[in-house]
């Protein structure tokens, strides 16, 4: 029989690992997964508190903001300024750096985040999540975090993870050595530990790719997904669900993987990338990594970017190490 273990104890035992260590962390991360909690319960009831629908703005990106991005942006908000863990935060649904208000003491830790990723989706019921990343600040204790203590790879990340509202709503979580799983009982209010350290399949048989976007691919893009379907491959399947966080969390389950490349639509000469580097790639790409996959730009391991705007955006190539290695040959005309 499996152990029970919830996510605080999980943190906790974690923390005893380390000697060094002050709790912080594992305090922050505890006030965060209560804004998980609010999030999942806000996102169970959408339909009956007519929280479906945009607003009408679009946000830092140029997305159209939906009601449930705004609850989820306000309850990370009001639930992470005031603990003293925090000098500063950034959020895919705000252009600027988020300050920790003058009344409350600032932390050593950054938050940067997606509130809720997928939420172009979510009228359709179609699974959405949350995605965190937690840097050490790089600027002196106790003064106001500055742009630095955000831009910062993601290979130097203390924790991320995402928070998955779907079927169950799930926590994965990695503090840097496993990558782990948590289901809310939603009976009891917890996160219980039902995935401990998720490895990645070394192959899987799914490839996931908007493929409406194939006119306006690299031709190697093209070819490897005409390679991929192929019988030649071996009968990989199609799956594309328009949510990162699910098309990920799947990816990393089953193995295969899972693509965003540059497109040529409106730029034809240097193209556009969707998925966003702080918010997005890079914290995907750091957990894929712990759990024994690979993430890419195509010529660079996306945890190696260093980020220079809050609202940076790359190309991304996540999955299995033999389904990248794949599609790599491919960009770089070795097949
Ligand atoms: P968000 O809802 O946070 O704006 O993110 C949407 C992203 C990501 O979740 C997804 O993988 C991608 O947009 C889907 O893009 P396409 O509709 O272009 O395929
Ligand atoms: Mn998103
Ligand atoms: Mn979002």
């Amino acid at each position: 029989m499996r152990k029970l273990v919830n996510v605080q104890r999980y943190l906790l035992d974690t923390e005893r690992q380390h000697p060094e260590a002050s709790g912080d962390l594992t305090s922050l991360l505890w006030d965060l997964t209560l804004a998980f909690k609010l999030i999942s319960a806000e996102v169970n009831k959408a339909g009956l508190v007519e929280l479906y629908g945009e607003i009408g703005d679009e946000n830092a990106s140029g997305d159209q903001v939906t009601k449930l991005d705004m609850f989820a942006q306000d309850t990370i908000v009001r639930m992470m300024d005031h603990g003293g863990h925090l000098c500063c935060m950034a959020s895919e649904e705000e252009r600027e750096l988020i300050a920790i208000p003058e009344r409350y003491p600032k932390g050593k830790y950054v938050l940067s985040y997606d509130p809720l990723d997928g939420s172009s989706n979510i009228d359709a019921n179609v699974s959405v999540g949350t995605i965190f990343a937690i840097h050490q600040r790089k600027s002196p204790d106790g003064t106001d975090g500055v742009l630095d203590d955000v831009l910062q790879p993601s290979r130097d990340l203390v924790a991320a993870g995402y928070v998955i509202y779907g079927s169950s709503t799930m926590l994965v979580l990695s503090t840097g050595e496993t990558v782990d799983g948590f289901t809310l009982d939603p009976g009891v209010g917890e996160f219980l530990l039902s995935h401990p350290n998720i490895r990645i399949p070394k192959r899987g048989k799914i490839y996931s790719v908007n493929e409406g976007n194939s006119h306006f691919w690299k031709p190697e893009v093209g070819r490897y997904v005409d390679w991929v379907k192929s019988p030649a491959a071996g009968g990989y399947k199609s799956r594309y669900i328009g949510s990162m966080i699910a098309d990920v969390h799947r990816t990393l389950l089953y193995g295969g993987i899972f693509l965003y490349p540059r497109t040529y639509r409106r730029d034809p000469v240097n193209g556009e990338c969707k998925l966003r580097l702080l918010y997005e790639a890079g914290p995907m790409a750091y957990l894929v990594e712990r759990a024994g996959g690979v993430a890419t730009t195509g010529t660079t391991p996306i945890i190696d970017l260093e980020p220079t705007e809050l609202h940076e955006r790359c190309e991304v190539a996540i999955g299995s190490p033999d389904d990248v290695a794949d599609y790599l040959a491919f960009i770089h005309g070795e097949r």
